[in-house]
């Protein structure tokens, strides 16, 4: 963990409300764990805000961070070659277990962002399938859909960088204007037979669905496949220092940015779990 000054190397919006900021920060990129986080310090606010790292080239990071504040439209309307001060990488994140090979991934909107760092980590040996689910198709994620030719939309979405090379991209929309019309949970029963682990990014109710059909298989003596989800709650410092983010959980307390964001869906009391 390693507090900076960083340079913002590009910052476009690439979907409504949704910037993709890359920054230059070595130390990071060389270091960061899929599903780990930095926190950044946006403007005069005295809390510093946390953002999963979404990829990483040799020098740099991403981040897909969504306008949904003050601090964070601080941050989107940052320049090329403006600093900012980033403290990370922080948490624990993602784990792939050494026998598995079949992943599969569900996204709930911009849940996507920690889930393309560990297809990015994933190596050649893993097959992988991502469920991404979003109220409209203007945000899912953009890299996986068609270009649209010279248009603006077309020339932001070319910014993210495509998917890796046989990913097997799933898109599911409320409103049905791509893919499947419902929500990614929807269809997640029809690949659990084939996962050996699932990771998952997106709202508490997605969990509590997830959590229903893990019940489900329990109580039917079916396979059941292991879930890592990322859990998102409030913070303080983002270090371990002033237990704002504390939850308890089957194992006890444990605090979401020291023990997590990483956990094992089991083992979450998601009807505690305060955002
Ligand atoms: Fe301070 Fe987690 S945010 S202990």
């Amino acid at each position: 963990m390693k507090q900076t000054l960083c340079s913002v190397a590009s910052n476009v919006e690439v979907m409504p409300g949704i910037h993709l900021m890359w920054i230059e920060a070595p130390n990071i990129a060389c270091s960061v764990l899929p599903g780990q986080f930095i926190t950044v310090r946006c403007g005069d606010f005295t809390l510093r805000r946390p953002f999963s790292v979404h990829q990483v080239s040799s020098r740099e990071i991403a981040l897909l961070l969504t306008v949904a504040g003050k601090g964070t439209l601080w941050l989107s309307q940052r320049q090329t070659s403006e600093r900012i001060d980033i403290l990370g990488p922080l948490g624990k994140g993602f784990s792939i277990e050494p026998e598995s090979r079949n992943l599969l991934l569900v996204a709930g909107g911009i849940g996507i962002a920690p889930l393309v760092l560990l297809m990015q980590y994933a190596s050649s040996q893993h097959q992988i399938t991502l469920i991404h689910g979003a109220s409209t198709a203007a945000q899912l994620y953009p890299s996986a859909m068609p270009k649209t030719g010279p248009s603006s939309a077309g020339k932001k979405r070319s910014k993210l960088s495509p998917l890796p090379k046989g990913v097997q991209f799933i898109p599911v929309t409320e409103d049905g204007s791509m893919g499947k019309k419902g929500m990614a949970t929807d269809i997640l029963p029809d690949f659990l037979d084939w996962a050996d682990q699932v990771y998952a990014c997106g709202p508490v109710d997605m969990y509590k669905a997830m959590a229903e059909m893990s019940l489900r298989a329990k109580r039917s003596n079916l396979k059941l496949t292991k879930c890592q989800v990322s859990l998102e709650v409030r913070m303080g410092c983002g270090f371990g220092a002033c237990y704002g983010c504390t939850i308890n959980t089957k194992k006890g307390l444990k605090q979401l940015c020291h023990d997590g964001p990483v956990f094992e869906l089991d083992d979450i009391i998601l009807q505690e779990v305060r955002i």
